[in-house]
C-alpha cells in the first residue's frame, strides 16, 4: 500500500466562521471591551460567557449582547430576528447560534455528524461548519498524512478548530503546514478578528500553532521533515517570508534566506536519496485560470515574487512536487521549462473559483506522484474576490502618474 496524502488548502476558517470572502456576512462586532458599568447596566441574560445588558432605568433602554471576551455585537432587529417580539430573547438566540459555531466551542467537542449536519444545514455558509464537513471526507479517504498550504485561517484566529479536526493526523506527527497571507498580513478592511490582530501577533499564533504539531521552524521559517516509510521529504517554505509593505498588497516572497536554505538541505545525502521530494508554499508558482478557455486572473498584490528564482533552485535541488493553495484554484500541471509538477489546492471550505465544488488532492507516493482530485459533498460558495485585489486594482486607478504603481503592480524580478 503506498503512503497516502491529502493535500488541502485555504481553510479561511475564523473565530465565528465567517470569512473576508463573504463580505455581506462578516460577524460585527465592537472592536474594544465594552466597559460593562453595573451602575449604568444590567445584566439580564447570561450563559456560556455570553452576556445580554440593558440600560438602567430607561423606559426604552439600549439592549447590548456581549460575547466572552467583552466585545459587543449588533442585536437582531425584528426582521432579522424572524420576529421575535423581546430583544433579549432575540440578543439571546443569536449568541446561541454564533457560540454553536465558534472555533474554541467547535474544538473542546468535535460535533458527531448528526450535530454537524444540523450546523451545516442551519449556516450552509460557515467555513467552520464546513471545515469540519470536509474533513469527514479526507476521513473517508483513508490518508496517512495532512498538509495544507496557507490560509489556515481567515484573519489570524481559529488555530485550535484546525488542530482539533485534523487531530488523528496530528497525533501521529502526519499533519503538516506553513502559513498564507491571511495567516500572516493584514487587510485594508476589517475583518470580525477580535482583538484586531497585528503583524506580531499573527506571526506569535502560526508559531505556536507550528509548535503544537510538531514543525520545527529554522531561523528563516522554513522546516524539513523526513518521511522514511514513503520514501519522501517534505519542505515547508514560508512565502510571505517579507515583511508587508502596504495593507493591500499580498505578493509573497520566499526571499533569499529560505532558498539559500534550501539549497544547503537539497545537498545532504537523506535529501537526495528520497524518492519524491515535496516543497509546500502558500502563493501560486505560475499564474493560473480558472478554468478552460478562461484567462488568468490578474496577478496584482496577490503573486509570487521571486517565483522564477524559486523554481531554479527547485530543479536545481530536484524537488519533485511543489504544492501549493493561494488562488484557491484545483490544478494539476508540469510547468514549462521545470522538471517538478505542480498541485495547486482550491479552498477546502469555499470551494474551486472555476465554480467547482471544494475538492482535495488525494496523493499517492507510489513508485510515481499520482495524484486524484477528491471533491467534498458540499457545494461551492460563491466567493467575493479577494479582498485585497479589489483594492489593490481600486489603488492603481488611483494611483496613475505618480509613480507608486511601479512598486504596486510592476515589482519583482521579472520586470
Ligand atoms: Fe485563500
Ligand atoms: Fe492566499
Amino acid at each position: 500500500m503506498p503512503f497516502t496524502i491529502a493535500h488541502v488548502s485555504d481553510l479561511h476558517v475564523s473565530e465565528y466562521g465567517d470569512t473576508f470572502h463573504d463580505r455581506l456576512r462578516v460577524v460585527k462586532r465592537s472592536a474594544n471591551v465594552v466597559a460593562a458599568d453595573p451602575a449604568k447596566l444590567e445584566v439580564v441574560w447570561e450563559e456560556a460567557g455570553w452576556r445580554v445588558l440593558r440600560e438602567r432605568g430607561k423606559r426604552r433602554a439600549k439592549i447590548t449582547l456581549v460575547d466572552p471576551d467583552g466585545f459587543a455585537h449588533p442585536v437582531p432587529s425584528l426582521k432579522e430576528g424572524a420576529g421575535v417580539i423581546d430583544p433579549v430573547e432575540r440578543a439571546a438566540a443569536k449568541a446561541f447560534r454564533l457560540e454553536a459555531r465558534r472555533a474554541t466551542t467547535l474544538a473542546k467537542h468535535v460535533p458527531a455528524a448528526p450535530a454537524l449536519r444540523h450546523l451545516f444545514e442551519a449556516t450552509p455558509r460557515n467555513s467552520n461548519v464546513r471545515l469540519l464537513r470536509a474533513v469527514q471526507a479526507i476521513e473517508e479517504s483513508g490518508v496517512d498524512a495532512v498538509v495544507v498550504t496557507g490560509d489556515i485561517t481567515d484573519d489570524g484566529a481559529g488555530w485550535e478548530l484546525v488542530e482539533a479536526a485534523f487531530a488523528r493526523w496530528k497525533n501521529e506527527g502526519r499533519l503538516f503546514a506553513i502559513p498564507g497571507n491571511h495567516d500572516l498580513y493584514l487587510f485594508p478592511m476589517r475583518g470580525s478578528a477580535r482583538p484586531r490582530p497585528t503583524h506580531a501577533s499573527k506571526r506569535a499564533a502560526w508559531q505556536r500553532f507550528a509548535a503544537r504539531v510538531g514543525l520545527e521552524l529554522s531561523p528563516c521559517g522554513a522546516w524539513i521533515r523526513f518521511l522514511e516509510e514513503a520514501d519522501a521529504v517534505i519542505v515547508g517554505l514560508d512565502s510571505c517570508a517579507r515583511p508587508q509593505r502596504r495593507f493591500f498588497r499580498h505578493n509573497g516572497s520566499i526571499g533569499a534566506e529560505q532558498l539559500a536554505w534550501l539549497r544547503e538541505v537539497g545537498m545532504t545525502g537523506a535529501f537526495r536519496a528520497a524518492k519524491h521530494r515535496l516543497v509546500l508554499l502558500h502563493h501560486h508558482v505560475v499564474p493560473l485560470p480558472h478554468g478552460v478557455g478562461r484567462r488568468a486572473p490578474s496577478e496584482i498584490g496577490m503573486r509570487l515574487d521571486d517565483a522564477r528564482s524559486a523554481a531554479e533552485v527547485f530543479d536545481e535541488v530536484g524537488v519533485t512536487a511543489v504544492l501549493h493553495g493561494h488562488r484557491h484554484v484545483s490544478e494539476q500541471r508540469q510547468p514549462a521549462g521545470s522538471n517538478f509538477t505542480i498541485l495547486a489546492s482550491p479552498s477546502l471550505t469555499l470551494g474551486c473559483r472555476s465554480g467547482d465544488d471544494p475538492s482535495f488532492w488525494r496523493v499517492e507516493l507510489a513508485d510515481h506522484l499520482i495524484a486524484s482530485r477528491v471533491r467534498v459533498p458540499v457545494q461551492a460558495m460563491e466567493q467575493d474576490e479577494d479582498p485585497q485585489e479589489g483594492m489593490a486594482e481600486a489603488l492603481v486607478g488611483s494611483l496613475m502618474g505618480d509613480g507608486s504603481v511601479t512598486d504596486l503592480a510592476a515589482e519583482g524580478e521579472d520586470d
